[in-house]
């Protein structure tokens, strides 16, 4: 297996600070509930959060997709649900990545019959051509062509998480 160089370290550490600041904008003198996607967007999420200067609170749901596997089985499962109250709060769902819109379909419908103020979704990556939903995605790092990419978090078979960049898989 090959990877080879997508996106840099710094590249990364750039946007983020980027999408930091402009949740901050957003959510001036608001309060903020960031559900954090384990487990590939613990990386993100963890650098996104250090940027707020928001009133945040911090939760994590786990949830089952692909399996030490390329392509997703379609099925979705709740492995850890969530703890935090999010009755009218502001909620910002933090995803490694959006393929095909299936996860963040069915967690932004799942935090929504919880009754949030809002929800918005912030994804380090989106491949847009591949995914089919019919609303914004708020917050993107970088939209990225229709490639299995790992590092920053993102994994094969559970390895290459630790990666600090973002590589295509060969
Ligand atoms: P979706 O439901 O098809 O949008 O897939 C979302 C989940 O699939 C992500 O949260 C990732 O865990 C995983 N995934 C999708 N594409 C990739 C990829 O290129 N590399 C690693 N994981 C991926």
């Amino acid at each position: 297996m090959k990877l080879t160089r997508f996106i840099s370290a710094s590249a990364v550490q750039k946007r983020v600070a980027e999408l930091g600041l402009k949740i901050n904008r957003d959510f001036k003198n608001k309060n903020l509930v960031v559900i954090c996607v384990l487990n590939g967007a613990f990386m993100f999420c963890s650098d996104l959060i250090k940027h707020l200067k928001v009133d945040v609170e911090i939760d994590f749901i786990k949830l089952s997709s692909y399996r030490n596997a390329k392509t997703s089985s379609g099925k979705i499962n709740v492995l850890k649900k969530l703890n935090c109250e999010i009755y009218r709060k502001n909620v910002l769902i933090v995803e490694d990545i959006v393929d095909t819109g299936l996860t963040i379909k069915y967690l932004i419908n799942l935090v929504k019959k919880h009754s949030p103020s809002s929800v918005k979704v912030a994804t380090l990556l989106h491949k847009s051509d591949v995914s089919n939903i019919d609303f914004k995605l708020d917050y993107v790092g970088f939209d990225i062509e229709n490639k299995f990419v790992v590092g920053y978090g993102l994994d094969y078979a559970q390895k290459f998480r630790n990666l600090k960049g973002i590589y295509l898989m060969n």
